[in-house]
């Protein structure tokens, strides 16, 4: 990706280390996603949207569900997520995904495609700072009786080590207070119900998935969560929110989970809402 061109970009960045932490990410949540697309009636012949779709990876596995008699549209504010997803779908042979760089809270100024039967997007909201233009957004766009599905955090600070490490507790809380000085929250899944409802959509699903990550190297969803605090913990550091000697102390102790087997962490809890709209 060519990150020079870019212009605006989320917390995480948008280089090859975040392009392959949402790789495996997706990889370590794709059951659930895929398990809530079809709960969500989607299928072949769908119109779905992505929203905040980062590089894609959740697109182009809804492109193959939906079959080249559906369509998918990828939205992304990072121009550099938008042309690295549209060159996978030229790739891969799906001229029916495409992906536009635009804001989730402001969609009418770039798309004009209406008549969605569903909408997909996953830790995007924890990202916005007025979540409830997004969901204003979002009824517009779909048909009535159309389906939104949200994958989301509350009580992301609920992350720890088995056993309990006070270096990790640390990097933890420097990272809640990283994600609270931009305006994000982590807790957003909280908010959501209330939102919903208010916007006027009927939330027909509603359930939490939480993920455990075992060391001992047998684990991808450890490799997860130590390449996430591999990358974010420096990041940590560089905001001053951080001492290098505190990252590196967690950082040891991650890797010492790592290689043995009796170790654990608790993943963040994941928020699922399966939505209709009015
Ligand atoms: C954690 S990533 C998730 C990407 C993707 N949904 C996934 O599950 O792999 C969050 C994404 O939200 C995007 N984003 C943040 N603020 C946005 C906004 N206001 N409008 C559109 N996208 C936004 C970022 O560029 C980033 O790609």
């Amino acid at each position: 990706m060519a990150n020079q061109e870019l212009t605006k970009e989320y917390v995480l960045g948008t280089g090859q280390d975040e392009l392959d932490r949402l790789g495996l990410q997706h990889r370590i949540w794709a059951d659930a996603a895929v398990s809530a697309w079809k709960r969500a009636g989607i299928g072949p012949g769908s119109k779905v949207l992505d929203l905040g779709c980062g590089p894609g990876f959740a697109s182009l596995e809804l492109a193959q569900l939906v079959t080249s008699k559906g369509k998918v549209i990828a939205v992304d504010e990072s121009k550099g997520f938008v042309s690295h997803l549209n060159q996978q779908a030229a790739k891969f042979e799906l001229p029916h995904l495409q992906a536009y760089s635009a804001d989730a809270q402001n969609l009418q100024s770039t798309l004009n495609d209406k008549g969605f039967d569903a909408v997909y997007c996953r830790w995007l909201l924890c990202w916005l700072p007025e979540p409830q233009k997004a969901l204003a957004e979002v009824k517009k766009i779909l048909k009535p009786g159309g389906r939104f599905v949200i994958h989301d955090y509350f009580n992301w600070r609920a992350m720890c080590s088995a056993p309990r490490s006070k270096p990790i507790e640390k990097m933890v809380q420097a990272a809640v207070a990283s994600f609270e000085e931009r305006n994000g929250n982590v807790d957003i899944a909280a908010s959501l119900p209330k939102l919903l409802r208010e916007t006027g959509f009927v939330v027909s699903d509603f359930s939490m998935h939480a993920r455990v990550a075992r060391g001992g190297g047998l684990d991808s969803t450890f490799a997860w969560v130590s390449t996430w605090w591999h990358t974010y913990g420096p990041k940590l550091v560089q905001m001053g929110k951080l001492s290098q000697s505190d990252c590196e102390q967690a950082l040891l102790a991650i890797d010492e989970i790592g290689r043995n087997p009796d170790q654990f962490f608790v993943c963040p809890p994941v928020f699922e809402f399966i939505a209709k709209a009015p």
